[in-house]
């Protein structure tokens, strides 16, 4: 059994490189390091914590790969000297660094207010839109072509657009967020699995429309609690016809779009529905549905403490749905959504714990996190981009329900996991 040695306090005089320090009592402005906590690498540091006036800090044995200089050792007679020769101006260094990513921090938050602001507007945008469908109104229909067109552009005009995760804000079960977060899914992987530009937009809106034919069954079977009846299941599962008939009035929506629909639930090993065929037979986009709909159904379960994080439903995916989904789609799909997919709680290695909130598809190691720190107000909380840090890796996942209650509070990880591009205009309601 390892034996963990208390944090402790120590001068600033018996640091060297190696021992791991927290910064007491100091504000995020206060001082010029990037983090609060963080291990000495290199005597600079610990001639800016001197020059600063900095006298004591606390010293964390389990995260330290040196031990602190003894009591009446000091640095003046170890070997360890400063490598700049004018402490002064490495300082002011750090200040200017800092000042730099505090800048950055700024835009990352004004990006993600833009970013919410659109994910509203196309939320309000697709809701009318199925109002209408639902209510067989062809002008929706055409709407719905407009609103995938643009979408579909945007995603393919910038092929490294990051994806941010939501603020979940609609108050009733409706599958708008549904249908949305599934074609934002959607497109991601198409892009990915290099679907040509024209068939994006049908995949967009063969992915609005994937669910839409649930409309025309009995919302108390929908969401019943218990285990539903074989009649009942049959019944549900005629949903993807049922799309497919309700679409069948509109002269313009594309053939594609209905085998979308049509094809949603068939699964590569013949276990899908309606019909079971097998990998062959279904067409390349509805795999695609396919997979971002299982992905958000694990993610959005309608009891929301049922629900799997992002990385377990990506995991459950993988080992357990490979052959129903499709092994190399489902590779892309985790490539693109990376091993902390936005909505991962995580702890770094030294030691903070945060949120993924920004993924750039492909790049699986540099997620955007946002920072717990009690002593920064959550509207301003530190957004840290990995890729500016290669000393940070992440050291493990945490489930929500396991943070400390104000951690639960500050990150406030979301009930429903819900993304959004960071693209500009297809959530501009239409003229
Ligand atoms: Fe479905």
């Amino acid at each position: 059994m390892s034996i963990v040695i208390p944090e402790y306090r120590i001068s600033t005089d018996r640091l060297r490189i190696g021992v791991f320090i927290r910064l007491e009592g100091l504000k995020w402005h206060e001082h010029p390091f990037l983090f609060k906590s963080f291990k000495i690498s290199s005597n600079d540091q610990i001639q800016t914590l001197k020059t600063m006036g900095i006298k004591q800090v606390i010293c964390v044995p389990s995260k330290s790969t040196a031990q602190p200089l003894g009591e009446h050792e000091t640095a003046a007679v170890s070997d360890e000297k400063p490598e700049s020769p004018d402490p002064k101006a490495s300082v002011e260094q750090l200040w200017h660094i800092k000042q730099e990513r505090s800048e950055e921090l700024k835009r990352r938050q004004e990006t993600i207010v833009q970013c919410e602001k659109s994910y509203i507007a196309s939320q309000e945008r697709v809701g009318k839109i199925m109002a209408g469908v639902t209510a067989a109104d062809p002008s929706s229909v055409e709407d719905a072509a407009a609103f995938a067109e643009g979408f579909s552009q945007n995603f393919l005009e910038d092929a490294e657009s990051t994806l941010h995760l939501m603020r979940f804000t609609a108050n009733d079960e409706t599958t708008h967020y549904h249908s949305l977060n599934v074609a934002v899914l959607a497109m991601m992987l198409g892009r990915e699995a290099g679907v040509p530009a024209e068939m994006m937009t049908v995949l967009c809106q063969g992915a609005l429309f994937h669910d839409i034919g649930k409309s025309k069954i009995d919302r108390k079977i929908l969401t019943k609690e218990t285990a539903l009846t074989r009649a009942e299941t049959e019944l549900i599962q005629l949903h993807p016809k049922y799309g497919v008939d309700l679409l069948a009035y509109s002269e313009t929506f594309p053939k594609l779009g209905l085998i979308i629909i049509y094809q949603h639930h068939e699964c590569s090993d013949g276990s899908g529905y309606p019909r079971g065929i097998a990998a062959s037979q279904i067409h390349q986009l509805s795999k695609i549905v396919a997979i971002a709909n299982v992905y958000d159904n694990h993610c959005n379960k309608r009891n929301p403490s049922d629900s799997l994080t992002p990385s377990e439903a990506l995991s459950y995916m993988y080992s357990r749905q490979k052959a129903a989904l499709g092994e190399k789609l489902l590779s892309s799909f985790i490539r693109c959504l990376s091993v902390y997919p936005p909505g991962t709680v995580v702890q770094l290695n030294n030691g903070s714990i945060g949120m993924v909130i920004a993924v750039k598809p492909g790049d699986q190691l540099h997620p955007n996190i946002v920072l717990y720190d009690p002593e920064i107000p959550p509207k301003d909380a530190l957004i840290i981009d990995m890729q500016d840090d290669p000393e940070l890796r992440i050291v493990q996942t945490i489930r929500p329900a396991a943070l400390p209650q104000e951690i639960f509070d500050y990150l406030s990880p979301r009930t429903r996991i819900t993304y959004y591009p960071e693209i500009s205009t297809p959530g501009e309601p239409a003229p």
